[in-house]
């Protein structure tokens, strides 16, 4: 990661992220995504989103949509994002983000680019002409939510850091047209725990979209529940505990998941089992996930819905103040003021 301390420059490095409030946040969001966006606000002037309209790239029922904007922002909060010291907003009540990315689509976006895109090539399968023109594009409303605030750093998941890449060509394509509006942001993936595999099938990434939710351990699970789904995930062949991803994925997926959430070393966590089966390591990580979830679980509790609308007013706000600026020196350059 890079580090950065705030008293060692008159100016701290920026960071913007993301997630959006569609199907149910999980151990792998948290552990790629928002632990780590946690650790960066000491170092860091860190902006994370609630990314709507990203979400409305499928299909969203209104009522789940509007309960679920509330949920993620109070995800952020119980994780530890701090709302004095980090903007967070809800993508939709700032318009330069829509406005951005249409002229991002004129200047700096090739079909060519978005053809490339392994996401959507994933996510609609055969099904590509019946799937939205907004999931198409998506990648270009994320380049103009990370554009618009001079981002340095974008902390994400292994899966987007090509979309963070398409901002990198999007953004230098335009300051070669136009002269340098755009910082070019870098992504950072966390070196472990960048891609939480799903808990049946270790050669597919733990996802909130997932149909089958035994894949997955939600951060609002119940923790019996979880604890169920830990004792019934897939392991591999063989009983030593140890950490081979090439042969035991299935296992180095667990040791992961208990490494990040037990705050133990894997290879700490090798010598603690050396020797034991994997019946005593799936006890012990279900202990783990359990007692991880209660402590989430009772501050995500303890806020309240009219805290989260305050929050996000405020976080509007200054997140508006500043996209703003950008986009209207955009409008400049390109020629519509
Ligand atoms: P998504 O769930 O696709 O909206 O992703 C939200 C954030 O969580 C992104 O930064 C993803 O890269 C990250 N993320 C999603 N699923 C996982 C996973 N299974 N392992 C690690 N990070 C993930
Ligand atoms: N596309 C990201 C995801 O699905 C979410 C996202 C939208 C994002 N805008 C962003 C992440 C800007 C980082 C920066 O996970």
């Amino acid at each position: 990661m890079i580090k950065q301390k705030k008293s060692e420059s008159s100016i701290a490095k920026i960071i913007f992220s993301g997630i959006q409030p569609s199907g149910n946040l999980n151990i792998g969001n948290y552990i790629g995504a928002i632990s780590q966006w946690v650790e960066m606000q000491k170092d860091y002037d860190c902006i994370f989103s609630i990314v709507d309209y990203h979400a409305i790239t499928v299909k969203q029922n209104p009522e789940i949509l509007r309960k679920r904007i509330i949920e993620v922002t109070k995800i952020y909060l119980a994780a530890g994002i701090d709302p004095q010291k980090s903007i967070i907003f809800q993508q939709s009540t700032v318009p330069a983000h829509t406005e951005l990315a249409w002229i991002l689509n004129c200047y700096g976006t090739h079909i060519a680019d978005l053809n490339k895109m392994t996401q959507f090539k994933d996510k609609t399968g055969d099904n590509k002409e019946s799937a939205s023109v907004g999931l198409y594009d998506y990648p270009v409303l994320m380049a103009s939510d990370i554009l618009l605030y001079g981002t340095d750093v974008v902390p994400v998941g292994e899966d987007q850091k090509q979309h963070v890449e398409l901002t990198r060509d999007i953004a230098r394509r335009f300051n070669g047209e136009f002269g340098p509006a755009f910082k070019v942001p870098t992504a950072v993936v966390r070196k472990e725990g960048a891609r939480i595999m799903s808990l049946l099938d270790p050669t597919k990434k733990m996802s909130k979209s997932d149909d089958n939710q035994n894949n997955c351990i939600s951060l609002l699970d119940s923790p019996e529940n979880a604890r169920k789904k830990i004792m019934r995930a897939v392991t591999d062949s063989g009983s030593d505990v140890v950490y081979d991803v090439e042969n035991k994925p299935a296992l180095a997926n667990l040791l992961t998941i208990y490494a990040q959430l037990g705050i133990r070393q894997v290879n700490r966590l090798e010598r603690d089992y050396a020797g034991k089966g994997y019946g005593d390591f799936k006890k012990d990580l279900a202990d783990v996930v359990v007692k991880f979830l209660e402590n989430f679980q009772a501050k995500y509790n303890a806020i309240s819905d009219d805290e989260v609308l305050e929050i996000l007013e405020s976080g509007r706000q200054r997140a508006e103040n500043i996209a703003s600026k950008k986009l209207e020196e955009v409008r400049k350059l390109i020629g519509v003021r």
